[in-house]
């Protein structure tokens, strides 16, 4: 292992070494910054923004975002200056789990539109230079997909061995394995007297991979929206889609733990993952992210190591899950742990694995609530903070919808108010069963409810936050929309909105902040982190004060800041000495 990350900085340095940015009146000019960057595939140095098509925009008010709502607004998105949006879950679904629970791979669902409008959405993307990755749901299906309606229909349909059934055991479920919603992962089914698996709702049965006509069945969908131009897909739950064989029941540790630990660990998951790219080579340069809940960084680093032909990139929830516990109990997270996982997450800058980088998607509370100042004066400035440090490490940035505008969690106080399956079945588990106080319940899920990220975008200051013309949108406008809404920040300077354009705009002009090498420097300072970019266009040093308290920090010797690239602070001064001071929750990036 040290050989090879040696071998691996070493490759850095080369590459850095290269005289490709000449320096120019001591200041760094990336002079051919778009033919370093155009030698790199587009989701190395692209910008990936992610859209929730039920709360994005509506556009017939019927209070669910759709497909023509989302091509009216693609031009906030060319504004913001993204390059590729992921569609979440957007295909044909009874809706048990907010379209994770596919009931047919090839339609849209109807809330969201027609093909016709799937195919405008596209049309419209590719006008304005965007790209579209689809999210496929891969590791289970609806159990109102035709399979699992023949499959469930009696034993010895051919369909049958598209999902998993086994025999009850001493007349109770197969194994211990809990359900990620509650209850138990194994559902009896009375028509053929057997268990099918579902580590989701009882309504998202797993497939079995391990069959290879479920395989080619799945393959052949993504030949058929490849062939509708779409740049990419983001694979739900992708490193459980090789179950661990054969089935035994958990151990009292694993279950303690996270138990999507032992979800996994099945052996064939490089196989599946390599048979998919081969499957797809028709489209040869396909973005292929996984979302790697519970897989182990070896096992990422294989996945998406470029020489394997498997993944592009995998999503890491190392540290999002840090301070999240039972899917719903709120725990202290620690600015140490986040710096040990951004390390971590570079990879040691190796050229072969390529990082996504994110602290917020649609299964996470809002980033600035969770992460940011609770003093609502320093609200706008620690989310302006937290996109400095999304925008400058090495990896795929990705945006979630509003986060761009700083949207934070909603106010919620009743379970009435939620639209999550996750909480509803944790409240009966929980809270219906005396085994949790609801006021306890109730608190903790305000603050860790991925509802809170899922609110309709807030577009502007008219009514329901111009989302839908419906009194009633499907989840709730967050109260502060009078305030924090694109329209508003589009016109103000010193916005979050505006930040983030300035800052997408930097992170362009600057390869170093791309593809550049990863040092952490913040050394033990308990509130400051910081950390420098290197690359052949020379040095950058981030400065991030995660606190409501001012603080200085000392530079390296050998780095002499000439210039402050971006401050969160605008009217705040910032010092170009050896020690740097910074304000409250001050974000600089200095080179
Ligand atoms: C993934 C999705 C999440 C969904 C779950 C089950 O984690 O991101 O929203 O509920 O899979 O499909």
């Amino acid at each position: 292992m040290t050989t090879r990350r040696a071998f691996f900085r070493q490759l850095c340095i080369s590459a850095a070494a290269l005289p490709v940015f000449p320096r120019a009146m001591g200041a760094f000019k990336a002079v051919s910054v778009d033919s370093i960057v155009s030698t790199e595939p587009w989701w190395k140095t692209g910008i990936i923004y992610q859209i929730y098509p039920r709360s994005f925009q509506d556009s017939n008010g019927d209070g669910l975002g759709d497909f023509p709502g989302m091509t009216s607004r693609l031009h906030h998105l060319r504004s913001l200056g993204v390059d590729a949006v992921w569609v979440t879950a957007c295909f044909d679904s009874p809706n048990a789990d907010n379209g994770y629970d596919v009931r047919d791979y090839r339609r849209i669902s109807a809330d969201f539109g027609t093909m016709g409008d799937f195919d405008r959405f596209m049309a419209e993307a590719k006008k304005q230079d965007i790209r579209v990755i689809l999210d496929m749901v891969f590791n289970h299906s609806s159990d109102e997909h035709e399979w699992f309606r023949q499959s469930r229909s009696s034993r010895d349909n051919p369909y049958r061995d598209y999902y998993f059934w086994r025999e009850p055991v001493n007349g109770g479920p197969p194994t211990n394995w809990p359900c990620a919603y509650g209850g138990s992962a194994w559902e009896f089914d009375k028509t053929t007297g057997q268990y099918y698996l579902h580590h989701y709702a009882i309504k998202q049965p797993d497939l079995n991979w391990e069959n290879p006509k479920v395989r080619h069945e799945l393959y052949a969908v993504l030949n058929f929206w490849a062939a509708k131009g779409v740049s990419g897909f983001r694979f739900d739950c992708a490193g459980e889609i090789s179950k661990p064989l054969p089935f035994r029941d958990m151990t009292l540790a694993e279950l303690k733990d996270n138990v999507i630990d032992y979800r996994t660990t099945g052996a064939r998951l490089d196989e599946y993952f390599k048979e998919m790219r081969a499957a797809t080579s028709a489209y040869p340069d396909l973005y292929f992210v996984g979302e790697g809940w519970g897989m182990p960084r070896d096992r990422i680093v294989r996945a998406v190591d470029d020489r394997n032909k498997e993944l592009n990139s995998a999503f890491r929830f190392d540290f999002m899950l840090q301070n999240i516990r039972d899917g719903w109990r709120n725990l202290p997270w620690s600015l140490q742990r986040l710096k040990d996982f951004n390390k971590e997450n570079q990879f040691d800058d190796d050229p072969h694995v390529w990082p996504i980088v994110f602290i917020e998607d649609h299964d996470f509370s809002r980033s600035v609530s969770r992460f940011g100042s609770s003093r609502p004066e320093y609200k706008d400035r620690s989310a302006k903070l937290l996109a400095t440090m999304l925008l400058s490490l090495r990896g795929t940035p990705l945006i979630y919808q509003g986060e761009e505008i700083g949207m934070s969690n909603f106010p919620f106080t009743s379970v009435s108010q939620y639209n999550d399956i996750g909480v509803y079945n944790l409240w009966k588990d929980l809270v219906e069963t005396g085994k949790v106080p609801a006021a306890e319940y109730l608190a903790n899920n305000a603050i860790t409810s991925r509802d809170n990220s899922r609110t309709p975008m807030q577009w502007d200051a008219s009514s329901q936050a111009g989302f839908t013309t419906n009194s009633k949108p499907w989840l709730a406008v967050n109260p502060n929309y009078l305030q924090v809404n694109v329209e508003s920040e589009a016109k103000e300077r010193g916005s979050v909105l505006s930040f983030y354009r300035d800052l997408i705009r930097i992170r362009k002009s600057k390869p170093t902040l791309i593809l550049g090498s990863y040092h952490d420097i913040s050394g033990d300072h308990p509130q400051l982190y910081a950390y420098q970019r290197s690359g052949s266009s020379g040095t950058l040093v981030v400065l991030l004060n995660f606190s409501d308290e001012p603080t200085e920090f000392r530079l390296p010797i050998s780095f002499k800041p000439k210039a402050v690239v971006i401050n969160n602070v605008p009217q705040g001064k910032a010092t170009l000495s050896a020690s740097v001071p910074l304000l409250p929750w001050q974000s600089l990036i200095l080179e």
